[in-house]
C-alpha cells in the first residue's frame, strides 16, 4: 500500500491545475465574450474544489506521519491553513455559481473574478510552502529498512 506521504503529492496537482485553468478560462471568456469558456471555467472550479477536499484530507493524513521540528511545524501550519482556506473559498464560489444561476447579484462577475484570483494566489503560496516542506525540509522522506537485504 502507498504510504500517506506519497498520496498527498499524487492528488495536489489536480486542484492546482484545475483552479488555475478556471481563472484562465474565466478571463478568456470575459475578453473574447465566449460563454462556453465561462461554463468550462465554472466546471474546472467545481472539480478543483473537489480536488482541494481530497488534498486537505490526504494532507492531514500525511501530517500525522510527518517528521516535526519547530521550523517545520511553523511552515506546515501555515501550509495547512492556506490549504483549508482554498477548500473553503473554492467551495463557497462553487455554491455561489450554482445559486447565481437563479439570482442576479450586482457586480457579481467582477467580484467573482477578484475572489477567484485571490483563491489562486493563496493556492500558489500554499503550494510553494508544500514544495519547501518536501525539498527544503525533507518532510516527505520515507526511511526504508534494508535489513532484509543484508
Ligand atoms: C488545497 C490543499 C492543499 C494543496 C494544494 C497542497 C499542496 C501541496 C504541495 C504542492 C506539496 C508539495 C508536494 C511535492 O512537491 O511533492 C505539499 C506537501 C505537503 N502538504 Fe500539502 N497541500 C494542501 C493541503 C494540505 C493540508 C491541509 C495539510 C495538513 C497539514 C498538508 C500537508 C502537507 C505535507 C505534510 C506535505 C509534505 C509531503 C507529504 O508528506 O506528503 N497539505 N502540499
Amino acid at each position: 500500500m502507498l504510504p500517506m506521504q506519497s498520496v498527498h503529492p499524487l492528488i495536489v496537482h489536480f486542484p492546482i491545475a484545475l483552479l488555475i485553468a478556471s481563472l484562465l478560462f474565466e478571463c478568456l471568456a470575459w475578453v473574447f465574450r465566449i460563454e462556453a469558456w465561462r461554463l468550462t471555467a465554472r466546471w474546472c472550479l467545481v472539480a478543483g474544489a473537489l480536488g482541494a477536499a481530497a488534498s486537505v484530507w490526504s494532507g492531514l493524513r500525511a501530517e500525522a506521519v510527518a517528521k516535526h521540528s519547530f521550523e517545520i511545524h511553523q511552515v506546515m501550519n501555515l501550509h495547512k491553513k492556506l490549504g483549508i482556506s482554498v477548500l473553503a473559498t473554492s467551495s463557497a464560489l462553487s455554491v455561489w455559481w450554482l445559486v447565481s444561476l437563479k439570482w442576479k447579484i450586482p457586480f457579481q462577475r467582477i467580484v467573482y473574478l477578484i475572489l477567484l484570483a485571490g483563491v489562486v494566489s493563496v493556492l500558489g503560496f500554499g503550494a510553494y510552502l508544500g514544495g519547501r516542506l518536501v525539498y527544503e525540509f525533507d518532510v516527505g522522506k520515507i526511511t526504508v529498512s534494508h535489513s532484509h537485504l543484508d
